[in-house]
């Protein structure tokens, strides 16, 4: 039994999503694949990307304990902000349903992905599973139905700090340096409610990334190689540039409407690793 999920990255909103904000993201053409094998004793994991404590909980969350071998095969970074846990979630989620021949309807699959996002994550708020369950580009306000999103595809590059970051670690640290910080979650906040009738016009998109970078590092979440990233991306083409995802490590999503080959032949000659994608993907992904 098979079950895929997306990745996602975020246009705008990480963090300021966890208190109530709204936010925007978007499939990615990447994601994850869970195979349950029957095996003669009990549950056990075979192939996979990482072994953990908190990978085996969510396993043993929602798997049958006896006779399945669980593989994960997944082309996205791990815990570079990308989604690689809500992917992984709702992939395991959809293989397990596809084990009892169900069909999980939107609503099942985001309370199911957010016991076993808890796992991973603490304290989420909810929208990275809703995108990996949902696909293509929305709008997420916690505890509220995400809203689908019509927006041409950006023509973005994603540039990898090579380093992963914690979300759990990430999102406890924003709410430690709080109230202090509260006027740049707000901030981050209003950028989304800003972006949202400029969604189709990438020069304006752009400026609202650069003021959502300046933020995200005063609430703490970027970091030295983060910052040059951006600095690389708008030397090079972008029209705007931030970091897409907790922070701490992890990717710059930046928005290169006349097209990617300059950032990325200036992040080649940098060695720094980095690929075009369009936001959302023209394809869409598994439903
Ligand atoms: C992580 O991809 C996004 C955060 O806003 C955490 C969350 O929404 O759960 C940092």
């Amino acid at each position: 039994m098979i079950g895929r999920a997306p990745g996602k990255l975020i246009v705008l909103g990480e963090h300021s999503v966890v208190y109530g904000h709204r936010a925007i993201a978007a499939a990615v053409s990447r994601g994850t694949t869970v195979t349950l094998e029957p095996c003669a004793g009990p549950t056990c994991l075979g192939r996979a990307p990482i072994r953990d404590d908190r990978l085996m909980q969510a396993i043993r969350a929602v798997v049958p304990d006896h006779g399945l071998r669980v593989h994960i095969d997944t082309d996205l970074p791990v815990g570079r902000g990308m989604g690689s846990s809500a992917s992984l979630s709702i992939a395991l989620l959809r293989a397990v349903a596809a084990l009892r021949d169900e069909r999980p309807d939107f609503r099942t699959l985001h309370a199911q992905g957010f016991e076993l996002e808890r796992i991973f994550h603490g304290n989420p708020s909810g929208l990275d599973h809703a995108v990996a369950a949902l696909g293509g580009a929305l709008v997420y306000r916690r505890q509220e139905p995400p809203t689908p999103v019509t927006m041409a595809s950006l023509q973005a590059v994603v540039l990898d700090t090579g380093v992963a970051g914690d979300t759990a670690a990430l999102v406890a640290g924003v709410a430690s340096r709080r109230p202090a910080i509260d006027g740049a979650l707000d901030r981050l906040g209003e950028l989304v409610e800003r972006a949202l009738p400029v969604l189709s016009d990438p020069p304006a998109l752009g400026a609202l990334f650069n003021e959502a970078h300046a933020a995200l590092r005063q609430i703490g979440v970027s970091t030295d190689t983060l910052d040059q990233l951006v600095e690389l991306a708008l030397c090079n083409g972008a029209v705007g540039a931030k970091l897409s995802g907790a922070g701490g490590g992890g990717v710059v999503l930046a928005l290169t409407p006349e097209g990617p080959e300059a950032l990325l032949r200036a992040a080649q000659r940098r060695g720094i690793a980095a690929f075009a994608c369009s936001l959302p993907p023209s394809a869409a992904p598994e439903p």
